[in-house]
């Protein structure tokens, strides 16, 4: 394992219509300052030569209240690791001056999703220059402008920035794919995330519980599925882990045979009906 994303808040101020990680589904949980050095430190202790790369994401990252320690102790942990953080926005116009300077300290690649909606932008990225921070745009590609407050479209979206297609990546509730097949086929496979405690092979597995309960299906999480850090005895068992086909892709439509199973949809919120995701 080189790295992993770090499921800092799981839910989210925005709801985007089939959210890949449901996090319109999910209760308000963040990992905590406390329990992520207890883990981290585990994983120094266990790998001391490794300087993983760490992506801050979620949900939202920007509503965990602790977001800024967990930060700077990424970076006293994993001094020559990578770090990102990818957010959407939405509350960067109201973050403090120690955020800003954290990202500049600790030298955050900064990725800022630009979704169809009525941010201005004017004000965070004056902050950004100020703090001579390079903003990373990833903008959804939409032919209109909504309003955060009503949804209703403000306008059509006549400077349209060239940006990626919104997607629904299909679940399939019967559990008849392919997972061996997967280990050799799915882009995302080995994207390594981390919630409150546990290690996942990818981020589907990480926070599928949020679709599991919202909409009370039978997709068992086995305890094969995930690793708990504090339980692993070695870098070893926890690389042994990520290397190995998971039986929780048999749930997935993600690439099947030929069959890329993300379906293009028109980005707009979420109203939490399973079909935004089946
Ligand atoms: C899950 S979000 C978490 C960080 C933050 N909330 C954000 O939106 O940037 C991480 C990335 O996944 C992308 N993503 C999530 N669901 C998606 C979907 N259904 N189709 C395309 N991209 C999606 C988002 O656009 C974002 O760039
Ligand atoms: S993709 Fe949308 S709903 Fe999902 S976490 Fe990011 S902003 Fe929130
Ligand atoms: S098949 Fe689905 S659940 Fe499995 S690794 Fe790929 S995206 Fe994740």
């Amino acid at each position: 394992m080189d790295g992993f994303g770090i499921a800092i808040s799981s839910h989210c101020n925005l709801n985007c219509k089939g959210c890949d990680v449901y996090a319109p589904l999910a209760k308000k949980e963040f990992v905590t300052y406390d329990q992520f050095c207890k883990d981290m430190k585990k994983l120094k202790d266990l790998a001391p030569d490794r300087d993983f790369d760490t992506i801050f994401m979620g949900g939202e990252p920007l509503l965990n209240p602790e977001l800024i320690p967990i930060m700077y102790k990424t970076d006293e942990f994993f001094p020559n690791g990578k770090r990102a953080i990818l957010t959407n926005g939405l509350l960067l116009e109201k973050m403090e001056d120690d955020f800003w300077q954290a990202i500049k300290d600790i030298k955050v690649t900064f990725g800022i999703t630009k979704y169809p909606i009525n941010i201005n932008f004017k004000h965070i990225e004056k902050k950004a220059k100020e703090y001579g921070i390079k903003i990373n745009y990833d903008v959804v590609k939409s032919d209109k402008i909504y309003d955060l407050n009503s949804r209703q479209v403000l306008n059509e979206n006549s400077e349209k920035e060239d940006g990626f297609d919104w997607s629904k990546n299909i679940l399939d509730l019967s559990g008849k794919q392919d997972w061996i097949e997967k280990r050799f086929t799915c882009p995302h496979r080995g994207i390594v995330t981390y919630v409150r405690g546990n290690l996942y092979y990818c981020y589907v597995h990480a926070y599928i519980n949020a679709f599991i309960d919202y909409f009370k299906v039978n997709i068992p999480i086995t305890k094969d599925d995930f690793i708990k850090i504090s339980d692993a005895k070695s870098i070893e068992e926890i690389d042994e882990f990520i290397s190995k086909p998971k039986p929780l892709c048999r749930f997935c439509k993600q690439c099947h045979n030929t069959c890329y199973g993300d379906e293009p949809i028109e980005w707009f919120f979420s109203e939490k009906k399973i079909t935004e995701w089946t």
